[in-house]
């Protein structure tokens, strides 16, 4: 800041106070406001901000090295705070865990599995897809992770709804092509025989047949608008030279095979904001982001295998107690603290923030989730079926399956062969990982037949409420009202941050709006005071 910008404010301060000096340094854009938190751009905390207050540094402990723990670290240190973090694992990231091999996967009940990838291969356990409007991407510039597009829907893959009695899995193309079909077809002749009069008009029914007959790929007015499958649905023998004009896929469902397969109720996942294409991850893993803030942040500044035992608010700041990697106690004394554990994890640490905010944190409720990678000797998926990334949606206990995002055309791929929630994920937490990857491998044999068992080389699998410290894939709360808000608020000196204080949850855009909020409250409180 220049001398005479830094002159007024001084005076602004010295006539109306840290209150006035505040609201008139977020007008110029150089502190925090209310309004400066509700643009999109976030303004950082400055050094320049934090030395008008005279004072020294502020010295802060950040519990947790995931995402929202080391961009709270990341922007505290931008803005000259002396901050320390402490990590329970001996890896950065949290939930940001990409798995290489030589990785060991230990769960809760002391089972270990050590990954066997082949060199190139990894697997992204926890986050593996960004949206574009996510400050996520904002992040990876800054810090410079490259980005690759993640696809996350493709015409090639499949929907297999066992349960509906589909015996084959169809291609999501074809699936939209029948659902589209028939839709237009019904729509068109409801139109056109004037059912829909009183909603209308008649140079409205021109437009909307128009649209229909485009949409669905449907007969004309004399064909009776029929939908009678067309390239739309793909081919069984593709276009060619010469005298090869392909043969499009049959035989076309009826429309109440159609209805009944169920397979139009899965196309809504492409609308929704966070998982419409484009998508985008990393390139070479996800945890190319904890790496990179960890790197910004200073390894020197974070503590690996130091589990929090003990949170103690005091008058002047905090003190937290924390086991070392060499099982010592030890204690480390600050300014504040930003907790940024999972909720579960801080119930279960003593502390002595009172019985609102322990009732709060017990509040949220945690969700299963977890995914089996499949490494196979062979990209059968892309030789064979010309799926070169995207998801098969299923009914089946698998949920998903994941075709890779990276390495094409290379020698092995890595599948993920499920990724399930809820009870399907309970159903495979409770089993040993030799019998997940038979159950899992037995479920995918239904879709992609007898290869999915035999070109398969390794697997790993996670299951997050059995991961050491985390227990927990996301959670979810009853309302946004009472523990919710209580815990976006500081109590004593501690303040909490992560995607569970978000309206992102189970994204790591959560996490990291959640930090900045808070690296915001915790400026302004200094600036304050
Ligand atoms: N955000 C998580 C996902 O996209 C839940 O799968």
């Amino acid at each position: 800041m220049d001398h005479s910008r830094r002159g007024f404010l001084t005076a602004v301060g010295a006539t109306g106070g840290a209150g006035a000096l505040l609201a008139t340094m977020g007008a110029l854009g150089l502190a925090p406001t209310a309004e400066a938190a509700a643009r999109t751009a976030f303004d950082p905390p400055r050094p320049s901000d934090f030395t008008l207050t005279g004072r020294g540094a502020k010295k802060v402990v950040v519990l947790g090295a995931g995402v929202a723990g080391l961009a709270t670290a990341y922007e505290l240190g931008k803005a000259g705070y002396d901050c320390t973090v402490l990590e329970a694992l001996d890896r950065v990231g949290g939930r940001n865990w990409t798995i290489r091999g030589g990785d060991r996967i230990t769960e809760l009940n002391g089972s270990t599995q050590v990954a066997r990838f082949s060199d190139g291969i990894y697997m992204n356990a926890g986050p593996a897809r960004l949206a574009q409007w996510m400050v996520t991407m904002d992040y990876c510039r800054e810090l410079g992770v490259p980005l690759e597009v993640f696809t996350n829907s493709n015409a090639q893959a499949y929907i297999f709804n066992e349960s509906a009695g589909m015996t084959a899995p169809v291609a999501w193309r074809t699936a939209k092509a029948d659902v589209y079909g028939y839709i237009s077809e019904l729509l068109s002749t409801a139109t056109d025989s004037g059912a829909l009069d009183a909603k209308l008009t008649a140079q409205d029914k021109d437009r909307l047949i128009t649209f229909l007959r485009g949409f669905g790929s449907i007969g004309t007015k004399a064909a009776g608008f029929a939908y009678t499958g067309t390239e739309h649905r793909g081919y069984s023998v593709n276009p060619g030279a010469g005298e090869q004009p392909g043969t499009i896929l049959g035989p076309v469902p009826s429309l109440s095979e159609v209805l009944a397969s169920g397979v139009g109720q899965r196309f809504s996942f492409e609308f929704g904001y966070e998982q419409a294409m484009l998508m985008f991850q990393p390139a070479g893993g996800m945890d190319a982001i904890p790496k990179a803030f960890a790197r910004a942040v200073g390894k020197d500044r974070i503590r690996l295998r130091s589990v929090v035992t003990k949170i103690t608010d005091l008058p002047d700041g905090v003190e937290v107690e924390y086991q070392d990697k060499d099982g010592r106690t030890r204690k480390i004394k600050a300014d504040f603290c930003v907790a940024a554990m999972p909720p579960h994890i801080l119930a279960k640490t003593p502390h002595n923030l009172g019985p609102d905010v322990q009732a709060a944190l017990a509040t949220p409720t945690v969700t299963s989730s977890g995914k089996i990678g499949l490494e196979y000797r062979r990209r059968w998926w892309e030789t064979d079926e010309n799926i070169y990334g995207g998801i098969t949606n299923t009914d089946l206990d698998l949920s998903v399956m994941w075709y890779p995002s990276y390495g094409y055309g290379q020698r092995r791929g890595l599948v993920i062969g499920y990724y399930n929630n809820g009870a399907n994920q309970d159903a495979y937490a409770a089993l040993s990982h030799p019998e997940r990857e038979k159950r899992a491998v037995a479920q995918g044999v239904k879709i992609h037949g007898a290869k999915y068992r035999d070109e398969l080389a390794t697997s790993v699998s996670v299951s997050w409420r059995l991961q050491p410290h985390i227990e927990g894939a996301w959670v979810g709360w009853p309302s946004r009202t009472g523990g919710y808000q209580l815990l976006n608020k500081p109590a004593g000196h501690v303040h909490f941050a992560g995607d569970w204080l978000s309206y992102l949850i189970a994204w790591q855009a959560g996490a990291l709006e959640s930090a900045r909020k808070t690296v915001t409250d915790l400026h302004t409180r200094v600036l304050t005071h």
